[in-house]
This record gives C-alpha cells, structure tokens and sequence, in this order.
C-alpha cells in the first residue's frame, strides 16, 4: 500500500459486526477473485482430494478413469456456458493469463499487427509489448472515452490488411463496462478475435461460436465462481494453434513429440484436478442458476448501488451509466481522499473488504483521468445479498461526513 494516503486524519470511525460472511467482515473484490465460491465447490475439492486422487489420462485403473470423467464432464459444462460446439475445444491452463498468452505467442508471428484496446488488463498488454520487442509486431491501441465506454468503431477504423489479431476485453475489470464484442466480431473481416472473459465468464451470456469469436480465454476463480489455479481457452473450429507448453500427456508417449490433437496438444503437464473439480461444481451451479438470472440479479444490485453511490456526496463513480453496459464491478474515488486510504477506512472502519490502485489495468486508468493513484474497485458477486450493499453505502456516506469535502 502506498505511503501517501492523502490525508492524515484517523480512521476514527465505529467497527460494525457483521456482514454477509457472518466473520465480521463483507467481501466487495470479487474481481480480483470471487468469494465465497458456489456452493458445492468446497465439498468437491474436497471430494477429489479424498476419494478420486488420480491424474486425467495416466493410467487405466478406476481412479485414473474417474479423473478422466471428470475432466470431460468439465470441458462439457464450460463448452456449454461458452456456446462452443466440441468440448475438445475448451483446452485448459492455470489461468486466463496463461490461456491469452497461448493464445498471443502461438497466433502473432514476426511483423503482424494488433489491435487492441485502452482498457486491457497487463495479462494482454504485457505479452503484447513483449512480443513488439521479440518478433517485431506493430500494436495499434483502440481509445475508449473517458468513462471507459468504446465504441465498435474505433476498434474496426485501426483494422488493416495485415491486422493478424484484435484482442479485447469482454469487460473492464475497472469500470465493470461491457466492451462491443459482439459488434467487433461481427465486422471484422479476416483478422482473429480474441476475447479475455475473465469478468465475464459466468456473469454474462456468451455464445462464442454464434458471435463469431475466433478464440475466448477464460478464469474459473472469478465470476465462475471456482478455485485458484484453473482457467483456459476455447477456440473456434478454424483455429489451430501451436502449443505454448511441450511435454507429457500421458498418451503417445512412444513420441518425442507434442500430439496435434486438441485437447491434448495444448495440456502437456498434469492438470490441477482439485480445481478442475472445483470448477465442475461451480459450472454446474451457474448453469442450473442460469447465467441470464445471474445477471438479472446481479443488475439489481448495482443498480441499488449506483443509486445511492450517486447521493452521497464527493463520490464520483467512473464507467458507463447504462446499467445494462455493466458487470458488478464499480470504480470510484471520493473527493479529496487518497484511494489507498478510502479503502483502509472501509476495512478498518466497517468491515468491508475493497480494492484500491491500479487493479493491473494501467492503461485503463490513463484512460480514465486517474492514473497513477487509480480507484477504490467495489465488485459484488452473485451470492452477496442486498444488506452488503446497504452496509456499504452506509459506510460510504459516513466517510463522506467526516472526510469527504
Ligand atoms: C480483465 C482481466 N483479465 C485478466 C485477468 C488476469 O486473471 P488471472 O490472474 O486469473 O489470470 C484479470 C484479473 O485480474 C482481469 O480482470
């Protein structure tokens, strides 16, 4: 936490009891991960952990095909959420870090172009710079306004004959706004499109195949609702990629080399099975939720939220003001305190558990008019309850008396 909080008076206001968590404490970064995870997903970890042990597809016996049933089942729930047509399309990684650069080092060759935009996370932006140094691509940045809000436009005005990728946000982990996927995947043309839908995956309905996405990368542990330690890719029909990682599949294992069938090609390495069967039960419950009725809720959250965010005084709230532009992810600053210390007092004061910065999004802070001290990131999830945003308000209005301006 930076030094320079701001202001130097104390965090003098009374710690409340309670919250949605029932530890005295209400959880508001399920941007950075969620939390709780869907129910059932504790007890399947845990399940895995005690009863199946085994790796997916090495070895024959029970265990070792109990595994592999899992893994399946798995791909088959995601291809679902996704709107992707063969399981053996959903590869999985670690992370939707580590999906987007699979993706980014095994499409963009020495000299292509990129398009991308000002609100990208450093998982693309940083892969991408590296690959301007190492194979010589040229990037073009797509300008979101001022609210984070991009129009299809700008994006489709810097495609070129030799534009190779765009590569984009589904939404801003620091505005919460919707980027114009769809609008970009319809008009195009022959460059590939790859969607990072790590605060959408779960939040938002994605048809990937019907939209026209090339490739969309994904984490279980946001809005999925899964543990750490699992994400990946789905890839459209068309695509082929070359592996990021060479190494053992537990199948052809008389070859020195990588096998070329998906899924295999791209999972060399023993999966995380205890997140995979996390996941599992965190897919299942979004699909029997409905990620529509999600959603819906989700929306009548931050609609309480940005209502009373909007009468409190010194608060600005930055991103689109169309509550159906939005995932539950909210920036804001109040006038004339340092984010870093707006969040400690909501910590140490309330209870309530924020994050303040540059949430890895550097860019879209420049963007945004607040770079370099960022915001304090307010991200509700779908388990948390009408009182935590209540509770949060409260708090905020509060501060705002005997803080704010
Ligand atoms: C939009 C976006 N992209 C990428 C990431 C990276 O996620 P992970 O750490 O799961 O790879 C995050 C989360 O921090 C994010 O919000």
């Amino acid at each position: 936490m930076s030094q320079n909080l701001g202001t130097s008076k104390p965090v003098s206001l009374v710690c409340r009891q309670g919250g949605s968590l029932g530890m005295g404490i209400i959880y508001m970064d399920n941007a950075a991960t969620s939390f709780p995870k869907a129910p059932g997903v504790v007890e399947a970890v845990a399940h895995y952990l005690e009863h199946i042990g085994a790796s997916a597809g090495r070895g024959a016996h029970r265990l070792a095909r109990e595994a592999e049933s899992l893994l399946w089942d798995t791909r088959r729930l995601l291809a679902n959420l996704f709107g992707v047509s063969e399981p053996k399309r959903v590869v999985f990684a670690l992370n939707v870090t580590q999906a987007l650069n699979m993706a980014l080092f095994g499409l963009l060759r020495e000299g292509d172009h990129v398009v991308t935009t000002s609100m990208e996370h450093n998982s693309v932006m940083r892969p991408l710079r590296h690959l301007e140094r190492v194979r010589k691509i040229s990037i073009s940045l797509a300008q979101a306004d001022r609210e984070g809000v991009l129009e299809p436009q700008r994006v489709l005005e810097l495609i070129r004959q030799e534009t190779r990728l765009v590569v984009m946000n589904h939404a801003s982990n620091v505005t919460g706004g919707i980027l114009p996927v769809k609008e970009v995947a319809k008009l195009k043309g022959a460059a590939m499109l790859l969607v990072d839908a790590a605060q959408t995956g779960g939040a938002v309905p994605i048809r990937m195949e019907d939209w026209g996405v090339d490739l969309l990368a994904f984490t279980g542990h946001k809005s999925l609702l899964g543990p750490p330690g699992v994400g990946g890719l789905c890839l459209a029909p068309h695509v082929q990629l070359p592996p990021l990682i060479h190494g053992g599949t537990g199948t052809g294992s008389e070859s020195h080399y990588q096998p070329l069938e998906l899924p295999l090609a791209m999972e060399a390495g023993t999966h995380n099975m205890a997140g995979i069967a996390g996941l599992r039960a965190a897919a299942s419950y979004i699909l029997e939720r409905g990620v529509e009725s999600i959603m819906e809720y989700e929306g009548r959250l931050l609609e309480k939220l940005l209502e009373g965010l909007g009468g409190i005084k010194g608060v600005r709230i930055y991103g689109p003001s169309d509550i159906l532009e939005r995932v539950p992810v909210i920036s804001i600053n109040m006038v004339g305190m340092h984010p870093d210390h707006l969040a400690a007092v909501l910590e140490e004061g309330f209870g309530i558990l924020v994050r303040p910065g540059l949430h890895c999004s550097p860019s879209a802070h420049q963007t945004l008019g607040t770079f370099p001290e960022g915001t304090v990131r307010i991200s509700l999830g779908p388990l948390q309850e009408e009182k935590d945003v209540k509770a949060l308000l409260q708090a905020l209005e509060e501060i705002s008396s005997q803080f704010g301006p």
